[in-house]
């Protein structure tokens, strides 16, 4: 209770699945509404721990005594996997929405927002039965994939083949004048490991091997569209969620989704880059535990960063972003000299428009990722948040620094770090 006899509101985040009976899901949201419990935020998420079912995650605000009896309640229609009192922001009274803990809590927040195996009427492939079986083949293999798996390997048809054959043809006759030196640099790396040619499409799994030695990061399958926050949590790990199928072959030169020759030939030669995987993680860890408005802007940031960005080398202009260095037609139209152009500033850049279907109406250029690596950092620390966030490489987990014991912990590790560097130092002044 407060100093003026009322109860205190406090947040809570409530995991529950459906029972299997008729408005199981009205119910639910019936008794919020009857204990006057205020949502917050809502979405239904494929269950991993059942086969077929959905569990509903809810972010709700309530006094104590509205949630115990909500949740009483709730168990009688519902069966209530997971319920958290996450801590505040002071800031807003909002309460912190969940997050990724660890690495293996990323099975938890891989669910795609856009289709997957349901393709819009718009999309090339709607009208190919074939098509549309392949590509529930693929949705299947993501849906079930969980932490720790060997990514399955793909026998991809003979179209298939042809499709990535036509886009990386394309492609690698424009890279030497148009891609940034890192991406140069590490694409002949991918042909000599991973087997990166015009007649194979690579294997994810062993893609993943690769670019854990190189960066750290590594892939996890998915079958379409992340939401931004489940998108950019998985870079705080750093995991790269990717598509394994192929885009439609009646236009290998236009999808409307991602696919895997986006992924691989786009992003994944700069995943390989350290720098940029520190870049890319940094998006994400900023976004752990963000309010709404901060991880759209953090996701508008990475779209013009990741997946479309441009940065000067040698006084000439040079694509890094994935969404230019996959797509043919809009490579040469971003450095045709007659796209907009301007300095990346993640304060502008976050809230221009994203276009998907059609050309960007602007590109931002970084002089350099160090460059572009150190003004997000700037910008992350405008994001309000009651607590900072530190990966834990040895555990693949996220330490949450919100207490002056935790702080003390990343304190005693910095110091022992500072004590090799002064022993390298002292060793190189006695050699
Ligand atoms: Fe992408």
């Amino acid at each position: 209770m407060n100093v003026d006899g009322k109860s205190s509101k406090s947040g809570a985040t409530i995991l529950f699945s459906l029972k299997n009976e008729v408005g199981g899901l009205v119910k639910a949201l019936r008794t919020f509404q009857e204990q006057h419990v205020n949502l917050v935020h809502i979405e239904s998420r494929r269950s991993k721990r059942r086969n077929s079912d959905f569990e509903i995650f809810v972010n709700c605000d309530g006094d104590h005594r509205q949630l115990r009896e909500l949740t009483r309640l709730l168990s009688q229609h519902t069966n209530v996997v997971q319920i958290t009192s996450p801590s505040r922001n002071n800031d807003d009274e909002l309460p912190v929405p969940w997050f990724p803990k660890k690495i293996s809590d990323l099975d938890l927040c891989s669910q795609v927002l856009m289709y997957g195996s349901d393709l819009d009427a718009d999309h090339p492939g709607f009208q190919d039965k074939i098509y549309r079986k392949r590509r529930n083949y693929f949705a299947d293999l993501a849906r079930s994939y969980k932490h720790g798996d060997p990514i399955p390997r793909v026998d991809y048809t003979a179209e298939e083949i042809q499709t990535w054959a036509r886009v990386f043809r394309e492609l690698n006759a424009l890279y030497p004048s148009h891609a940034c030196k890192e991406f140069l640099k590490n694409l002949p790396l991918l042909v000599e490991h991973c087997n990166y040619k015009e007649d194979n499409i690579p294997q994810l799994e062993d893609v993943s091997r690769f670019l854990k030695e190189r960066s750290g990061f590594s892939i996890r399958p998915v079958s379409g569209y992340l939401s931004p926050r489940d998108f950019l949590a998985g870079l705080a790990f750093r995991v790269f969620h990717c598509t394994q199928y192929v885009r439609h072959s009646s236009d290998p030169f236009y999808t409307p989704e991602p696919d895997t020759c986006h992924e691989l030939l786009g992003h994944v030669p700069l995943l390989a880059e350290p720098g940029f995987a520190q870049f890319s993680q940094e998006l994400g860890l900023a976004s752990l535990g963000a309010a709404a408005d901060a991880v759209r802007k953090l996701a508008t940031c990475y779209f013009f960063t990741v997946e479309f960005g441009l940065c000067k080398q040698d006084g000439r202009l040079r694509a890094y972003g994935a969404g230019l260095l996959s797509s043919a037609g809009e490579l040469k139209h971003a450095l045709s000299g007659e796209a907009k152009l301007l300095p990346f500033d993640p304060r502008v850049t976050c809230n221009e428009e994203c276009v998907i279907t059609a050309f960007q109406n602007v590109y931002f250029v970084a002089d350099a990722f160090d460059d572009a690596k150190t003004k997000m950092r700037e910008f992350a620390k405008s994001i309000r948040r009651p607590f900072s966030v530190r990966y834990n490489a040895y555990t693949q987990s996220v330490d949450v620094l919100e207490d002056s014991g935790s702080i003390r912990t990343l304190v005693e590790d910095l110091r022992h770090d500072l004590d090799i560097v002064e022993d390298a130092l002292s060793r190189l002044n006695t050699a």
